[in-house]
């Protein structure tokens, strides 16, 4: 099988490459070789490799940063998408896109199903689901993986952050009334893998870690485990803050968890394609 992967030098892409099946041949390409944005470019890297499977891994993720560079983040978030559905259309691929929790709006109080109602509250979140509408409409194919809180040994993210700030200050101040599930790059790369290999049925599905707990219990997990670790020589105090008194750019959903239950979105979205 002939894999093209996107965006291959971030958090999903390097845990991809780290576990794909060396039966796989792998096309894994950052943003220097295949930028999703290009139109022309997409279709023509598609066309010449002729990929069983493209993975996009590919996004813009600074989510504070999104809301004073909407054009760019949804360039990279809605029309890269959306350019690799085609190409995978034109050229008989199966598409794996990646979206997020943020496309909710954080109301709820229960785990957040594939068929409950999306509100995006940030550019960031807004821009993600415009790329799962734009794939949804031009590929009948196409397979979104909605996820949650990424952290990784690549790149930058929340767990890094809390060790750099554990060795550089005494206290840390985190916010307490965002409850999501942190999702290691690896299992999602894993869940991804096996979905392909059981040619799934195309559609919206969930997947994000197992535990369900605030940014403040991620950060107290962090810390005591560094710490046992011998990776920072001491604890800093931990303090919880409330997300009025934490200073963000934007808001962001105050509760959401992914109901990783396989559901009947994706039958909707065939019969929706049929019709139409
Ligand atoms: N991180 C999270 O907490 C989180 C939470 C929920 C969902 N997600 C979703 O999970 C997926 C993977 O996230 P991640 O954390 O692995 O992201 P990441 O570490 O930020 O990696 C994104 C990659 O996309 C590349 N990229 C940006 N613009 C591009 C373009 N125009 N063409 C090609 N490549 C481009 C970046 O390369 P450069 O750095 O060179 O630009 C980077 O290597 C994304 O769809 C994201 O929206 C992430």
């Amino acid at each position: 099988m002939k894999v093209l992967l996107t965006g291959a030098n971030g958090q999903l892409g390097r845990c991809f490459q780290d576990i794909v099946p060396n039966e796989w041949q792998l096309i894994a390409a950052d943003h220097d070789v295949l930028d999703i944005t290009n139109t022309e470019h997409v279709e023509s890297f598609v066309k010449q490799y002729q990929p069983d499977v493209i993975v996009n891994a590919a996004a813009y993720t600074a989510v504070d940063k999104a809301e004073s560079e909407a054009v760019i983040a949804r360039k990279i978030n809605a029309q890269g998408p959306y350019n690799l559905a085609v190409a995978a259309n034109k050229n008989n691929a199966r598409f794996y896109h990646i979206s997020t929790d943020y496309v909710f709006d954080g109301e709820k109080t229960k785990p957040y199903l594939t068929t409950d109602q999306t509100n995006p509250l940030g550019v960031y979140g807004k821009t993600k689901l415009q790329g799962e509408q734009l794939c949804l409409k031009v590929n009948p194919n196409v397979t979104i993986i909605r996820t949650a809180w990424v952290f990784s040994q690549y790149g930058n993210n929340f767990v890094k952050t809390m060790l750099r700030l554990a060795k550089e200050r005494s206290e840390l101040k985190i916010v307490n009334d965002q409850i999501g599930c942190p999702t290691y790059a690896g299992d999602l790369a894993y869940c991804i893998i096996q979905l392909i290999k059981q040619n799934n049925i195309p559609g919206i599905y969930h997947y994000c870690g197992d535990e369900v707990m605030s940014w403040f219990d991620f950060a107290k997990l962090i810390i005591s485990k560094a710490y046992e670790l011998n990776m920072i020589p001491k604890l800093p105090k931990l303090s919880a803050l409330s997300s009025y008194e934490y200073p963000a750019l934007v808001k962001r959903p105050a509760y959401s968890v992914l109901d990783k239950k396989i559901s009947v979105t994706i039958i909707i979205y065939q019969v929706n394609w049929i019709i139409r």
